[in-house]
């Protein structure tokens, strides 16, 4: 069955965009502490499908001469899934583009691993603020990218961004059952 990682920093909002899409409370489990997930959880969404839900990048203590972006068991997980159509990178959107993502997006097209971008939490920004980060986004990626790729606005807080993201995994299923 196909399936979407999400991942991103810790704290970013990854549980809880989870239970957001599935209306689940508490399926994922979230916290105001980073590093609460610490391993690779699925949830079979409809018989049909697979949320899944990883640790933050960016909190595990890794030694300095490690620069490793996440546990070789994630990167295994990443590099390794037939099944993993495609990758659900979370950032804040009251951020710029953070060098630890930008280093993430470069490593999955290094990897070829398909990916779109989710920005969290907008319900803390207002609506000018919004347009100006994800404009300011835009053009840091674009210095390193011929195009912006897919993106989506969320807030699990408001429900913002739910029928878009589900909208965009029930097309790639489509494809994945023709393939
Ligand atoms: P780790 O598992 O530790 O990597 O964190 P995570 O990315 O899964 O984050 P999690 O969903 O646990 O959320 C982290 C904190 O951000 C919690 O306090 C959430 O309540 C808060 N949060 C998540 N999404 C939103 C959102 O859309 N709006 C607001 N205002 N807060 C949010
Ligand atoms: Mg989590």
């Amino acid at each position: 069955m196909p399936e979407y990682a999400f991942i991103g920093r810790s704290n970013v909002g990854k549980s809880s965009l989870i239970n957001m899409l599935t209306g689940v409370t508490d399926l994922a489990k979230t916290s105001g502490k980073p590093g609460k997930t610490q391993l690779i959880n699925h949830f079979l969404i409809n018989d049909n499908w697979y949320i899944v839900d990883l640790p933050g990048y960016g909190y595990a203590k890794v030694s300095k001469e490690k620069s490793a972006l996440f546990e070789k068991f994630i990167s295994d997980y990443l590099t390794t899934r037939t099944s993993l159509l495609c990758i659900f990178v979370l950032v804040d959107a009251r951020l710029p583009l953070q060098q630890i993502d930008r280093e993430f997006f470069e490593w999955c097209g290094k990897k070829e691993i398909p990916f779109v971008i989710v920005f969290t939490k907008i319900d803390k920004l207002k609506r000018q603020e919004i347009v100006k980060n994800i404009e300011d986004y835009e053009t840091q990626l674009l210095r390193s990218w011929t195009e912006v790729p897919t993106y989506f606005l969320t807030s699990s807080e408001k429900k913002i961004g739910r029928d878009e993201i589900l909208s965009f995994i029930e097309e790639t299923n489509k494809i994945f059952k023709i393939v």
